[in-house]
């Protein structure tokens, strides 16, 4: 009776066994060459599981612990020594199979983490500003240090701004040099940065010292030397007393802190319709230094003439002042404007300004 107990018991826990032998044996015959860190991962959370499940409290191992002091005493330890005999087996399986996860895991960790640092690394591109940019801030530091503020402005003008305020009516021939882009609503893509005089005096009052950077447009077809868009610098400086010697003085000043204290200004009588007088202002090559030969040949940026025209200028005319309210018995001032791509392309004699725009990197990496 007894030992046909105890076999009872026996079959039991052998039952036990058997049912873990079978969840256990895809991890002891586990082949680990193929498989993914990911994967092991996996596999180690349903070790854990197999683990709680046959090992821990509520396992049936546990419970048939409990099977021991049912049967004859005499029995007892022969039944209880299988247990434990089987319950190590179970928990060797285990801790081997925890062992060979927990060591692929770490390796695969190391390998995954490995770095060799004789490799050659991939660069960082590092960006830089635009040559357009880069020139623009020179010259804004320079007129900042002589005491003008920089003023920005819209793009997007009334006629009124674009050309009556500064003097160019209706039916005014200088509207057709800069015929530019309209929307349909009756507002117009600025063509000059003229148009900022009249909004910082407005805005501003006067005296005023300022330079306005910023886009134009004119209705241009692409060619070597003309864009539908591009840079302008106006300036405006209205005060008591201002004369054409300080737009002399001014201008000179700019260009010999950009160019060295070597470069001289001239400027040529010209028109436009917002100043009166109006003056072209040219300065001497950079290049040659106003020689016209380099290198013992015709100098590019002048074209030999030892001068390079730069921009237009001239004293503020007395109807621009009264359009912002100034009034040009008591007030004077000069204006300039000039353009920057042009700047830009005599300075780093570029042939073609479309250059600046097509943003080919292997272009713009060569002016930093
Ligand atoms: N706005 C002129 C242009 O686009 C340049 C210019 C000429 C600006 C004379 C001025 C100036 O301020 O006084 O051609």
């Amino acid at each position: 009776m007894n030992s046909q107990i105890m076999s009872e018991e026996k079959r039991q826990v052998e039952k036990i066994r058997e049912a873990f032998d079978q969840e256990i044996g895809r991890f002891s015959d586990l082949s680990l060459d193929n498989l993914s860190l990911d994967e092991a991962e996996i596999l180690q959370k349903k070790l854990s599981e197999i683990k709680t499940k046959h090992t821990g409290k509520k396992s049936e191992l546990a419970g048939s612990k409990k099977l021991i002091g049912r049967v004859a005493p005499e029995e007892r330890s022969a039944i209880g020594q299988f247990v434990q005999t089987i319950e190590s087996e179970i928990v060797t399986a285990i801790e081997s199979a925890e062992n060979n996860l927990k060591n692929f895991i770490n390796d695969a960790k190391i390998e995954r983490e490995r770095l060799d640092v004789t490799l050659p690394g991939t660069r960082p591109r590092v960006g830089h500003l635009h040559l357009l940019t880069i020139l623009r801030q020179k010259i804004e530091e320079i007129f900042v240090s002589m005491g003008y503020s920089i003023e920005d402005d819209r793009e997007i003008e009334t006629d009124y701004y674009n050309f009556d305020a500064l003097n160019i009516p209706e039916g005014h021939p200088a509207r057709e040099s800069q015929d530019t882009f309209y929307t349909t609503n009756g507002f117009a893509l600025r063509s000059q940065t003229s148009t900022v005089q009249i909004r910082a005096m407005e805005r501003r009052g006067v005296p005023i010292r300022i330079i306005a950077p910023g886009r134009v447009f004119r209705r241009d077809t692409p060619d070597l030397t003309h864009t539908p868009m591009f840079h302008q610098i106006e300036g405006l400086c209205v005060d008591k007393d201002i004369t054409m010697a300080h737009l002399k003085g001014t201008v000179g000043e700019w260009l010999r802190r950009l160019f060295g204290k070597e470069t001289r200004i001239r400027l040529r009588p010209s028109y436009f319709p917002f100043t009166e007088p109006s003056a072209e202002f040219d300065f001497s090559c950079f290049k040659c230094g106003g020689t016209g030969t380099f290198e013992n040949e015709r100098c590019r940026p002048c074209k030999g003439s030892g001068w390079i025209e730069l921009g237009g200028s001239g004293m503020v005319h007395p109807n621009v002042l009264r359009a912002c309210n100034v009034d040009p018995q008591i007030y004077s001032g000069f204006a300039f404007g000039f353009g920057l791509e042009r700047m830009c392309s005599l300075m780093y004699e570029l042939d073609d300004i479309r250059l600046m725009f097509e943003n080919d990197v292997r272009f713009l990496e060569q002016f930093r």
